[in-house]
């Protein structure tokens, strides 16, 4: 679609527009502006979603899109229908209408092995009455499927599956995956109609961070990024469906129409051709991962290196499709009621398997949360043996109907935790038990209480033993006072044995007593000790992430870290002085501000201070001189490549400083995904730079 020549055209306009723009004037007619900042939009965003190569800046690309929406305010005549602000949409979908697909969706045989590959090959060569087949075979994507139908040019429908019959109108949700073209040049082909499919997905990292936000929120996470894709679609407010970040491969044409007197080009003589044209066209289709041989044995070969290469890919595969290239063949071979008789798909290894739920483990967490974690038969799934399960609350039992003795459907996807996905009902046999929630801690026995719209159970006794393990393993762990050799099982070892109860206790270990137990050589003693030394002089934000107060993770830590030269300072501060921090709203800081006026923790903090823990804000021990000395940086919105706490770690290790808000003091603001107010702050400032997550990695860089 876009040749070099076109791309540097594109990018001198861009440079125009934004100079353009600096000075306050059109290009020359609020048509000609209207046109250059639709191409340079439209072009970005290819570069952007499909390419995954953008070539301006976000704030750049935000400058030129809010020209473009205000000219179109001040000139309603001249909007078109394709222009990229018509995705933004206004008010929620009522209801999804129903709508009839132009081809039915047929669902694809499946097979799991060479020899299932080697019988459909030889099944269709004998129908084809040929000694070999040309194949091209792609990923299965492992998302929601959707069809598009493109009009003159224009996309006039998304739909969803449904029943392959019909689907939901979803074009709303559809316009809102900024790598799905608003408008596409079939006309140059001289195809008039075309009804495409694909796959809609969230990849890896952004399905994460998504979960983690939800885990942080207490929400149980959603299971894989197939459902928090497809849910997604169906979401009845089209700007939430904007903030998901989903993405979009088309890799079907089922169906189309030519302008009148025109016959087919060559380009769609063929399944791989036509996905070259989809990519021509701007869309983003297999047409890099796709690959084109003859005979199965060469599929077989590629389809078994591509699993080796699933966990590698920044969005969730489940298998091969393989499909005749030829549509020729393709239309002589047919189809049965079910499924074309010209494509399979190849599953790769399950990542579900079986087991039975035994019982149900009721686990206190340092904040007195209770959780009920599934013990099911160990099963082997995706090279990992899974026994234990998370179930995160008493609703998510309730609502997968799950009960001892149940057989339950296991899947662990990638990287994502394991989860139940649900009981199979049909095997019950009325033996099956309900699971109890405990009224009382299973480890202190207090009574267990569940705030008013929250959805877990805690103990609130914050000297249950549990909660004191879990507070010491906190304390210990990598990203608070990080002490190395230390280690879940070395507190639990110690607590045991009644020589550690505390987390100062840390500080006063008997060695004498330590040595002597199995396992505890010289040099892992000496370990031991060395790093408990070190860990006195860590600075104050991870002292305050590890002492496990409620609500505060390690941004927060570092916030209150920043905002004090002692830790002590905080007894003093009042509820509306933390308010005052960055970020903290009144239930984080309500919760500081019980820590802080506690007796037990004061004096922790004092037995603390005397075993030499460092308690100071010490800022100054920082590198004078880095490359970013004397800059200031703030992070905003989520970041999808680094963690936020590392980020700024990166900032300081090289002389810069995080402050706490958008003034003139700061220099750089790092924007990560939903940015909201503070973006919109920082754009009011001319001195302050605006940097992408990728522009940030890039300056850092040594
Ligand atoms: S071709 C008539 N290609 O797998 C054949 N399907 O059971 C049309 N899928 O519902 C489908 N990746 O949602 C095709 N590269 C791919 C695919 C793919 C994923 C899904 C699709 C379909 C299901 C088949």
């Amino acid at each position: 679609m876009y040749t070099k020549e076109i791309e540097r055209t594109l990018a001198q306009l861009a440079k125009d527009l934004l100079s353009h723009l600096q000075q306050q004037r059109l290009l020359h007619s609020v048509d000609e502006t209207l046109e250059a900042l639709r191409r340079v939009i439209v072009y970005n965003d290819w570069r952007y979603y499909v390419q995954s190569e953008p070539v301006i800046s976000d704030y750049e690309y935000d400058q030129l899109f809010a020209w473009l929406k205000k000219l179109e305010v001040e000139n309603p005549h001249l909007v078109s229908a394709d222009s990229p602000t018509q995705r933004v949409a206004q008010g929620l979908t009522k209801e999804f209408i129903t709508v009839q697909h132009l081809v039915p969706m047929l669902s694809l045989e499946n097979s799991y092995n060479a020899d299932d590959l080697i019988d459909w090959d030889r099944k269709a060569r004998e129908s084809a009455g040929l000694p070999e087949i040309e194949y091209c075979i792609e990923p299965k994507f492992d998302g929601a499927s959707i069809s598009l139908i493109y009009e003159d040019d224009r996309l006039v429908r998304g739909a969803t599956r449904g029943d392959g019959i019909a689907g939901e109108d979803i074009t709303t949700n559809i316009k809102q995956i900024r790598s799905i073209p608003l408008s596409a040049s079939f006309s140059k082909y001289g195809i008039h109609q075309i009804e495409i499919r694909g796959e809609v997905l969230i990849n890896k990292n952004t399905f994460k961070a998504f979960n983690d936000k939800r885990i942080a929120e207490n929400q149980p996470p959603l299971a894989n990024p197939r459902n928090a894709a497809s849910g997604s679609l169906r979401m009845v407010d089209p700007n939430e469906v904007a903030k998901r970040g989903l993405e979009a491969f088309l890799y079907h044409m089922s169906y189309h129409v030519m302008d009148t007197g025109k016959t087919e080009p060559a380009e769609i003589q063929t399944h791989s051709g036509t996905l070259d044209l989809l990519s021509t066209l701007g869309f983003r289709s297999p047409a890099k991962e796709k690959k084109v041989v003859k005979g199965i044995q060469a599929v077989i070969d590629y389809c078994l290196w591509f699993e080796t290469e699933r966990d590698n890919l920044p969005y969730e595969i489940d298998g091969m499709v393989i499909k005749v290239n030829d549509y020729a063949l393709q239309d002589k071979l047919g189809m049965t009621t079910h499924h074309p008789r010209w494509a399979i798909a190849y599953k790769f290894k399950a990542r579900q398997a079986t087991s039975k739920l035994r019982h149900v483990e009721f686990q206190v967490g340092r904040t007195g949360s209770v959780t009920p974690v599934a013990k099911i038969d160990p099963v082997h799934i995706g090279g990992v043996t899974v026994s234990s399960i998370s179930l995160f609350n008493e609703d998510v039992i309730r609502e997968k109907d799950l009960k001892l003795g149940d057989t339950v459907l296991v899947e662990r996807a990638g990287d994502v935790i394991p989860y139940i996905v649900k009981s199979v009902d049909d095997l019950r046999n009325g033996t099956e038990q309900p699971i109890v929630f405990p009224t009382h801690c299973p480890v202190c026995s207090d009574q267990l209480v569940k705030p008013e719209g929250e959805s877990v159970w805690r103990c609130t006794n914050i000297n249950c033993e549990a909660q004191v393990v879990e507070r010491m393993i906190h304390f210990v762990s990598k990203d608070a006072m990080d002490i190395k050799s230390f280690g879940e099982s070395n507190v639990r070892k110690f607590f045991s044995l009644g020589l550690l109860k505390d987390i100062p206790g840390i500080y006063e270990l008997d060695f004498d007593k330590i040595g002597q137990l199995e396992g505890f050589g010289k040099k892992s003693l000496t370990n031991l000790q060395t790093a408990i030394e070190q860990s006195k002089t860590q600075p104050l934000h991870r002292l305050i992430f590890g002492l496990g107060i409620r609500y505060v993770g390690e941004t927060t830590a570092k916030t209150l870290a920043n905002a004090v030269s002692h830790i002590m300072d905080l007894q003093t501060w009042t509820e509306e002085q933390i308010l005052t921090l960055e970020d903290i709203g009144p239930k984080v800081a309500g919760s500081i501000r019980l820590f802080f006026a506690n007796h037990d923790n004061i004096e922790m903090l004092n037995r603390l201070a005397a075993l030499g823990i460092n308690m100071a804000n010490t800022q100054s021990s920082l590198p004078v001189s880095g490359n970013l000395t004397g800059q200031t940086f703030l992070f905003t919105g989520t970041l999808t490549k680094l963690k936020r706490s590392d980020a700024e770690e990166m900032v300081e290790q090289q002389g810069g400083k995080i402050v706490s808000g958008v003034s003139s003091k700061l220099n750089f603001l790092v924007v990560g995904e939903e940015a909201g107010s503070k973006l919109e702050k920082a754009k009011k400032i001319n001195t302050i730079k605006i940097l992408s997550e990728d522009d940030f990695l890039a300056m850092i860089q040594p």
